[in-house]
């Protein structure tokens, strides 16, 4: 699908992930690009998506607008991450199928995965178990979107796809230590330490971490070259060990505070790490990024903000 001149819609197109997506599709001389924010069209409330799509009659939605965060933020709020997420997209690809849209993106996540499920994670494996229990709201309520998807792509040949990106870092992402993901907590907490630094679980877990402009190269080339029903996994096939990410963050940062892990503080799933043979097979896209590269790069704008800030 040649993108230029399509009218392309990116829910969430303001948030961390969305600006890299908005980024990259204006590199390739997309222009008629709309990023509502959720003040203007709160996309839970049926009657602001069909405002929406009447002010900008979209050809393409690439849906990225969710209630997001780490454990914390996932254990405090069940019920409204379920909901929203759930009814944000049930509202958008309903009002997509009337609108007889060309392409509907749908961005998941690694949490719709089974807690135990075999490593690495195969998208066949999807649904092979319940999710593991502190983001299983936030990961039903997404994967119930791809039954949607696949079933309006049965019933009324809707062009929906959708996509399963691990746990993301980057420049800009979210780094209040109430609702941030894991990398940066740990930035922060080593950039500030003056004694100890506490790490939530106790560090055993793996996870897998993909670079956001990674993350957003695969999304676009799959809204370009992907329009089949199965979901795609988006990773960058390296594994590590929670531990060892809060050395190599320690080490990258400059310091030497000492780690204590809490392990009264939920340990997630044990293991993360996705298969991403299907994204290479099918539209051509793996990670280019390594884990030191990309943090290397995160820390640097981090500390680039705080030196703005602390000018102002
Ligand atoms: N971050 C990760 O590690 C990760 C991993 C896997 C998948 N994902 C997925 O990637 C997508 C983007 O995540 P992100 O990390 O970029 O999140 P983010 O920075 O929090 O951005 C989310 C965006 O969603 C919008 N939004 C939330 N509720 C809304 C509502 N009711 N109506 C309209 N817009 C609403 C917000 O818009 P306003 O700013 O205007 O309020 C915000 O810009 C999500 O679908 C997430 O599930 C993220």
């Amino acid at each position: 699908m040649e993108l230029t001149n399509e009218r392309i819609l990116i829910t969430g197109g303001s948030g961390f992930l969305g600006r890299q997506v908005c980024s990259l599709l204006r590199e390739k001389g997309c222009k008629n690009l709309f990023t509502p924010r959720s003040a203007d069209y709160d996309l839970v409330d049926r009657a602001a998506v069909q405002r929406l799509f009447a002010a900008f009659s979209p050809t393409v939605v690439i849906h990225l607008a969710a209630r997001v965060g780490g454990i914390g933020a996932n254990r405090d709020n069940p019920g409204l991450f379920f909901h929203d997420n759930l009814v944000m997209g049930v509202n958008l690809i309903e009002q997509s199928r009337q609108s007889g849209l060309k392409k509907f993106v749908q961005v998941g996540t690694v949490c719709a995965y089974p807690k135990q499920a075999p490593v690495p994670f195969r998208e066949e494996t999807l649904w092979d178990g319940f999710p593991e229990e502190t983001n299983a709201p936030y990961g039903v309520a997404k994967k119930a979107l791809l039954v949607m998807l696949q079933a309006y792509r049965a019933q009324y040949g809707f062009n929906g796809i959708y996509l399963l990106p691990v746990n993301l870092y980057g420049p800009g992402d979210n780094f209040d230590l109430q609702s941030s993901h894991v990398i940066p907590a740990m930035i922060r907490k080593f950039l500030e330490a003056t004694g100890k630094v506490t790490l939530w679980g106790d560090g055993s877990p793996t996870r897998e971490f993909l670079y956001v402009r990674d993350c957003a190269a695969g999304i676009v080339a799959a809204t370009e070259n992907y329009d089949r029903a199965s979901p795609v996994n988006l990773g960058s096939g390296q594994e590590i060990r929670i531990a060892d990410l809060a050395a190599l963050v320690a080490r990258l940062c400059g310091s030497k505070a000492p780690v204590e892990f809490d392990a009264r503080k939920p340990n997630g799933q044990p293991r993360r790490l996705l298969d991403t043979s299907r994204a290479q097979e099918l539209f051509g896209w793996h990670a280019s990024t390594g884990l030191e590269e990309g943090l290397r790069k995160t820390i640097a704008w981090y500390q680039s903000q705080r030196a703005a800030q602390g000018q102002r």
